[in-house]
């Protein structure tokens, strides 16, 4: 998908100093060689992202977001790589040629773009439609629900007509084609009407992601009607288990915690009463991926589901996913209300800090639902169940926070501590038994991990060293090649740096169109930010010594493993190689 020439992408790279740019968005502070700032694509306080001048590239240490001077534009302002280049082409007072592209990749493109361009004018048009006389249905819905003329603008929320082809007549004036128009989910067809609205007589909620671009819309029946909600289709723009609603506005909301409610009018809700971290999944169960982004922003997320059957259910599977992704959770009690919606509007903001400071944490909740199932009057039964908690105890690592749990359940349950004890360590027992069967060795395999670990240090140290001048540049080349990186990461980089040494200059910023991958595009970024230690000439010539000299071995040593068994050819290289290294006298000058 490349609009634009190489050359073209690095005269604009050349006149956007990533200093610059990024200073007109938040604020940096110079710091040693770099600049840091707080960084805008996370909840935090603390200058956890480091901007590099030398490098052109950014990298957070602490939610691992990174890039160059583009990807800080599209993320920032949540637009596409060639609209981040019109951006800074303005910026830097440079025009851009108009048709610097193929068709065939304008097309790929351009779909995603244009879905997303015609969710845009959808709406602006309900938005509108909802100011007009005729939306004075869905005005008086939303305001009678006590959503305020601000909220309901926030959320850019709309109206859909009585008249089933109202949207499609107008973008069909603007020109769009019935195929895209399918393809966006906001039109459906079958063969009696041909195409027609998906949205009518509804409210109408957009779907925004994290960088507010409208992904999709909820639509609700203004009253009893069935269904209450329609939701768009999934799309080419619209994964719903990979977004959640209010994200855009949570993600900068800087509270201590995220709270995940059921329902859109929850999220709202919440919002207008200051609850600003407030989220929810789309109509579909919270997923894992859901999870992770949640952990982007948070550690610890609190639960405000229905206080329903359904609702206890939902959160009993949202639980283990949230503490999968390494979030803590905890559970806020509703009752008497059935949602959030209906508490704020009995009880006021006031009271749901209360309750939320109340909340209690997902242990003991589940505990309270597994309850349920057993008859403490039968001795048998309780039994069975105090054995289920002591399983459930043992998810705690060993130490301080188990004993605090057991402690916390043996006050709760009228047991002795000691009592609780013996029963978690005798079920301990138990599974450990079984566990040392199916899972052989932990230790060699931590301890491999561990080697691992320091090998991949060393490579992502030296690629650090390699992109920071070209003088040492040429030095490390001298004994390092780029297929001695074992990770696939660092080996591209190192190719892709020594490509750009051989054609004149380093320029590392401009690596990142290589990795197109999020994940990828955060361990380069962090490769990069890599802090050398500032030591004397002297210690740093040592330092570099042997993180070249670990890189060589490290690549020896994978290759060693990684050998067909009776390869004799490759088992001498290796041998050959082994020695070469005993002799390597490394020196930098
Ligand atoms: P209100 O009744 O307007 O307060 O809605 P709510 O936001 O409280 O929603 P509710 O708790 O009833 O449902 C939670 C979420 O499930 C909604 O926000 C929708 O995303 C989804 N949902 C609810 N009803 C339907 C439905 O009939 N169809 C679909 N596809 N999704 C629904
Ligand atoms: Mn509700």
């Amino acid at each position: 998908m490349k609009y634009y020439s190489q050359e073209l992408v690095e005269e604009i790279r050349s006149r956007s100093d990533i200093v610059d740019v990024i200073s007109g968005y938040i604020r940096l502070q110079r710091k040693g060689s770099n600049y840091v700032g707080v960084c805008p694509f996370h909840n935090d306080r603390n200058p956890s992202m480091s901007v590099n001048q030398p490098r052109q590239i950014y990298h957070c240490f602490s939610c691992g977001a990174g890039g160059d001077v583009f990807k800080f534009v599209m993320d920032y302002e949540g637009l596409t790589f060639p609209e981040a280049m019109r951006t800074l082409a303005d910026r830097a007072g440079v025009e851009l040629p108009r048709q610097e592209y193929s068709e065939e990749a304008k097309q790929q493109a351009d779909l995603k773009a244009q879905i997303l361009e015609l969710n845009r004018l959808a709406a602006k048009y309900y938005y509108y439609m909802l100011r007009q006389p005729a939306g004075k249905q869905g005005w008086d819905y939303l305001t009678g629900r006590s959503l305020s003329a601000d909220t309901i603008k926030r959320f850019g929320l709309g109206y859909a007509s009585k008249y089933s082809n109202d949207l499609y007549q107008y973008l069909k004036s603007k020109g769009y084609s019935d195929q895209l128009l399918k393809e966006s989910g906001l039109m459906q067809a079958d063969e009696k009407r041909g195409m027609y609205d998906k949205f009518w007589n509804r409210v109408i909620f957009p779907i925004m992601d994290a960088n507010s671009r409208v992904i999709g819309f909820g639509g609700r029946v203004m009253g009893d009607g069935k269904p209450k909600y329609l939701n768009s289709p999934e799309t080419r723009v619209f994964d719903k288990s990979r977004n959640l609603y209010g994200l855009n506005f949570a993600r900068r909301s800087r509270k201590p915690n995220m709270i995940l409610c059921e329902g859109y009018m929850d999220v709202i809700a919440m919002h207008q009463a200051g609850f600003t971290q407030a989220v929810a999944s789309l109509g579909t169960a919270f997923t894992q991926q859901q999870s992770v982004i949640l952990k982007r922003y948070t550690n610890e997320v609190i639960l405000t589901y229905d206080s329903d059957e359904a609702g206890v259910r939902a959160a009993m599977r949202a639980i283990p996913i949230l503490k999968e992704a390494g979030l803590t959770a905890r559970i806020l009690r509703m009752e008497p209300y059935k949602d959030p919606d209906e508490f704020i509007k009995a009880e006021g903001a006031e009271e749901f800090q209360k309750r939320m400071e109340q909340a209690e944490s997902s242990f003991f909740f589940e505990l309270r639902i597994l309850e349920r199932q057993y008859d403490f009057r039968e001795p048998e039964s309780k039994t069975a169940f105090f054995r289920e908690v002591s399983r459930k105890l043992l998810e705690f690592e060993a130490g301080i926070e188990r004993n605090n749990y057991i402690e916390a359940v043996a006050d709760k349950y009228h047991l002795t501590y000691d009592q609780l004890f013996k029963m978690v360590s005798q079920t301990g027992k138990k599974l450990g038994d079984i566990q040392k069967v199916h899972k052989p060795a932990p230790l060699a395999k931590q301890r491999r991990k561990k080697a691992e670990d320091g090998s991949l240090r060393s490579q992502r140290l030296l690629i650090a060293w390699m992109s920071s001048d070209e003088k040492l540049f040429a030095n490390i080349v001298r004994y390092v090649e780029p297929e001695e990186f074992t990770d696939p990461i660092c080996r591209k980089a190192a190719e892709l740096l020594m490509e750009q040494w051989k054609g004149g200059r380093l320029n590392p910023a401009s690596l990142f169109q290589y990795f197109t991958d999020e994940e990828e595009q955060k361990k380069v970024s962090a490769m990069f930010s890599d802090t050398i230690p500032t030591l004397s000439g002297r210690e740093e010539e040592k330092a570099l010594q042997e993180t070249i000299l670990r890189v060589k071995q490290n690549s020896i040593a994978w290759q060693t493993e990684h050998m067909e068994p009776g390869d004799m050819e490759k088992l001498q290289k290796i041998v050959q190689k082994r020695r070469e290294i005993e002799k390597l006298h490394i020196s930098l000058d």
